[in-house]
C-alpha cells in the first residue's frame, strides 16, 4: 500500500484459513460497518456520537461531515498559528521570539503528538522551537518539562478534549503559576498559553484567550485525535507541508482501506490475525517491536489505542464476550529488545505474536548499522517463524510464533501518517469482530472517582470509617513515614 509494505506471510495463514477468515469479516458485515463509519453513523452507541477522525484527513471537496466548512476554518487558523510559532513571528510578551513549546496533556492528548514529533524531522532551513511534552502528575514531570526554561521565551500548549482531566489541569495551572510568578504580568498568559478543546468555555475560563483557543470536535476521540489541533506541536515542528501530507498519508490509506477486498486488506488482514492469534493460537499478548529509533513511542501510543479501544469484556449487545478480545500490547525499540526480552518471544511457555515495523531507506549515512538493523529485523521474523529443533531441549525453540513484517520506504509524514491510519483502522476491524464498542472507555472512570476521597485523606490526616482497608492501612504508613523524616 503506497508508502507501506504489509508481509502477512509470517501469519502462517494458508489458503483455508484466509478463505474462513474472509468469511467471518463478512459475516460480520466489516465493508458495511467501514462505510457506516466514513458515513458518520452514531456507531460510539454508549455515548451517541459518531467517529470521524477521517473526515479530518479527507480533501475538503470530499467531506461528508456537516462541519466541512468549520473543518476547512479551524484547519487553517490553527496551521496559521502553528507556523507563526515556528517562523518566529508569533513572539512572547516582552518580544522575544519562543525557543520551547510545552505541550501538556495525556493519555490521547499526549501519545500521538509525542510519537510523531520525536519521529519526525524538521525541514531544512529555521529551527523551530523545541518541544517537550508534560502529561504525568508527577512533579518530577513539572520540574523537568520546565527546568532551565525563560518564561519570556516558552509557550504553552494545554491540550485537553475534555478540559476536565485532572492531571492535565493540575500541570497547566503549575505552569500559569510558573509562568505569572516570574513575570508578574497576568496579560503575559495570552501571550504564552493556547488550548485545544472541545470545552472553550473552559479554557477560557482559564484564562486562556479566545483566538488561541482551537478545536477538538465531539466525533473525534482522544485516542484518534492526532489529525487534529492536536497535532499543533507536529506542525510547529514539520510545518504546513508536512503537516498536509501526514494528513495526506492517512487519506492514501482510508481509500485503500475502503476499497481494497477484504483479502487484499491490510487493516482487515491485521485485525483477522490477531483475532486468530489471541483466540486460537494461544497469544498471550502482542509486542510491536520498533526496528528505528524514531519510531520508539510507536508501542506506548499502541497500547492506548488497542486496549483502550478494544480491552473490554461486554458486546455492544450487552452480554459478555465470549472470546478475548484485546491482547496486551506491548514492546520496545529494537534490537535493544533483542537483548533483554526476545528470550521470552522465543522460548516462553505463552506464544507472543509480534509487529515487526523497519524502515528501508534511513535518514543518515550510517549504511552499515541501518543494514545490520534491517538483517536483525528480518531475521528474527524468520527465527520466530521458523523455530529450532536443537537436539538440546534448552536450545529448542518451538517456533511457529506469528509476525507481520511492516516496512516503511522512508519515514516521511506522508509514511507515518499511513502507517497510524493502517493501526486505527485495524483497531476498528478488531472492535467489529469482537462485537465491542472501540470508542468509549468508561473502565477508566472507577479509578478516578476513587483518587478524590483518597487525596483528601491525604490532605486532612482524616481516613474516612468506609475507606477500603487496605488504601487506609497504606495511607497510615505514609503518614507515619512522613512524620518520621
Ligand atoms: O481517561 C482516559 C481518557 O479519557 C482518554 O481516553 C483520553 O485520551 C485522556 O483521558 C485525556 O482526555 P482529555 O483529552 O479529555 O484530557
Amino acid at each position: 500500500m503506497g508508502p507501506l509494505l504489509v508481509e502477512f506471510s509470517r501469519q502462517g495463514i494458508n489458503k483455508e484459513t484466509l478463505a474462513a477468515l474472509v468469511e467471518l469479516a463478512q459475516e460480520s458485515e466489516l465493508p458495511d460497518a467501514v462505510e457506516a463509519q466514513f458515513r458518520g453513523d452514531r456507531i460510539n452507541t454508549t455515548e451517541d456520537r459518531a467517529v470521524l477522525h477521517t473526515a479530518l484527513r479527507t480533501p475538503a471537496h470530499e467531506r461528508p461531515a456537516s462541519d466541512a466548512d468549520a473543518i476547512e476554518r479551524e484547519q487553517r487558523r490553527m496551521l496559521d498559528f502553528a507556523e507563526a510559532l515556528r517562523l518566529g513571528e508569533r513572539v512572547g510578551h516582552t518580544g522575544r521570539l519562543i525557543r520551547t513549546l510545552v505541550h501538556i496533556g495525556i493519555g490521547g492528548s499526549y501519545l500521538g503528538p509525542r510519537l510523531v514529533c520525536e519521529a519526525l524531522a524538521s525541514p531544512p532551513g529555521r529551527r523551530p522551537p523545541d518541544i517537550r511534552f508534560l502529561a504525568n502528575v508527577d512533579g518530577h514531570a513539572i520540574a523537568r518539562s520546565l527546568a532551565g526554561l525563560d518564561p519570556e521565551t516558552t509557550f504553552f500548549a494545554v491540550v485537553s478534549k475534555s478540559f476536565g482531566t485532572e492531571e492535565t489541569l493540575a500541570n497547566a495551572a503549575a505552569a500559569r503559576s510558573w509562568l505569572l510568578e516570574r513575570t508578574l504580568q497576568p496579560a503575559a498568559l495570552a501571550h504564552h498559553f493556547a488550548a485545544i478543546t472541545a470545552n472553550v468555555a473552559a479554557a477560557r475560563e482559564f484564562g486562556i484567550a479566545r483566538d488561541a483557543c482551537f478545536p477538538m470536535w465531539d466525533w473525534v476521540g482522544g485516542r484518534f485525535s492526532v489529525w487534529s489541533a492536536v497535532g499543533l506541536p507536529l506542525a510547529v515542528r514539520i510545518g504546513r507541508q508536512g503537516f498536509a501530507d501526514f494528513l495526506g498519508g492517512a487519506h492514501r490509506m482510508d481509500r485503500h482501506f475502503r476499497s481494497a477486498p477484504v483479502e487484499r486488506n491490510a487493516p482487515m488482514l491485521l485485525a483477522l490475525a490477531g483475532l486468530l492469534n489471541a483466540n486460537f493460537r494461544g497469544a498471550s499478548s502482542h509486542a510491536v517491536l520498533a526496528y528505528d529509533m524514531r519510531l520508539r513511542r510507536l508501542p506506548d501510543y499502541l497500547q492506548q489505542l488497542e486496549m483502550e479501544s478494544n480491552g473490554k469484556s461486554v458486546r455492544t449487545d450487552g452480554e459478555a464476550s465470549a472470546v478475548h478480545t484485546a491482547p496486551v500490547i506491548w514492546g520496545g525499540e529494537e534490537t535493544n529488545g533483542q537483548h533483554a526480552f526476545h528470550q521470552l518471544l522465543h522460548q516462553g511457555t505463552r506464544a507472543v505474536s509480534a509487529d515487526l515495523v523497519a524502515v528501508v531507506n534511513p535518514a543518515h549515512r550510517h549504511a552499515e548499522q541501518h543494514e545490520r538493523l534491517l538483517a536483525h529485523c528480518l531475521a528474527q521474523g524468520e527465527a520466530l517463524e521458523r523455530g529450532d529443533n536443537a537436539e538440546d531441549p534448552h536450545r529448542r525453540t518451538p517456533g511457529n510464533r506469528p509476525t507481520t513484517t511492516i516496512l516503511l520506504d522512508e519515514l516521511t509524514p506522508h509514511a507515518l501518517g499511513a502507517l497510524l491510519a493502517l493501526y486505527e483502522h485495524k483497531v476498528f476491524c478488531a472492535g467489529r469482530l469482537l462485537q465491542v464498542n472501540s470508542f468509549d472507555q468508561w473502565g477508566v472512570e472507577l479509578g478516578k472517582r476513587l483518587a478524590p476521597p483518597v487525596k483528601q485523606a491525604l490532605a486532612t490526616g482524616v481516613v474516612q470509617p468506609e475507606t477500603d482497608p487496605t488504601t487506609a492501612a497504606l495511607l497510615d504508613a505514609i503518614r507515619a513515614r512522613r512524620s518520621r523524616k
